[in-house]
């Protein structure tokens, strides 16, 4: 798919069907997901992945009830984590900017997007969840202390077709000087 096109027809999907979305397939995922540009190519974001039906259904109960609905149809959750103190961080812990630990968050933003694209590409729908019980959810993936619990990303092959969101004018978000 052009590189464009795959980036506006982009939705985040909501309803799945059931079919299973096979483990070569993860793989190609999280390996675009690596591909994205990272802090001092520090790449510190994780990937777990989990398609256990009967561990879905039960860690539907430490998300609300709206992103418990959509993880209910999902047959691939991916957790996305990452390595704390790195990314952002000189090699003796102190932060590199002001912005600091942000851009830890940063880089796991841009490896989630890549993911969700390359995803589109392959005809997979996705949609990133924010909104769930940290504690509970890192147990569930077993996150190491090292790492912080960052998104849920819900995988399946799509059983809608959502429409885009209305984004705000470009007047709005671009500016020249
Ligand atoms: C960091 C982040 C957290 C999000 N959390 C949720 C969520 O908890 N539940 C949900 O249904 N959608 C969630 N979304 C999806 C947004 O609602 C969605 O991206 C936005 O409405 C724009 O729609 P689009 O992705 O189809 O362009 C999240 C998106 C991001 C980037």
């Amino acid at each position: 798919m052009e590189t464009l096109k795959c980036i506006e027809t982009r939705r985040s999907v909501r309803k799945f069907s059931d079919k299973p979305i096979d483990k070569d397939l993860i793989e190609t995922l999280a390996q675009a997901a690596q591909l994205a540009p990272t802090w001092k190519n520090s790449q510190t974001a994780r990937f777990t992945a989990l398609s256990d039906r009967k561990i879905l259904n039960e860690l539907c109960a430490a998300l609300p009830a709206y992103n418990a609905a959509i993880v209910g149809s999902a047959p691939l959750l991916i957790a996305v984590s990452s390595v704390t103190g790195r990314s952002g961080f000189e090699r003796d812990g102190t932060p590199t900017t002001i912005l600091g630990e942000a851009y830890t968050y940063f880089d796991c933003g841009a490896a989630t997007q890549t993911l969700c694209l390359a995803a589109n590409d392959l005809g997979i729908g996705t949609v990133i969840l924010g909104i769930f019980d940290h504690e509970v959810l890192r147990a569930v993936f077993k996150i190491p202390e090292t790492e912080n619990l960052v998104a849920l990303v819900a995988c399946g092959y799509k059983n809608d077709e959502p429409q885009m969101p209305p984004r705000r004018p470009l007047n709005d978000v671009l500016r020249f000087i």
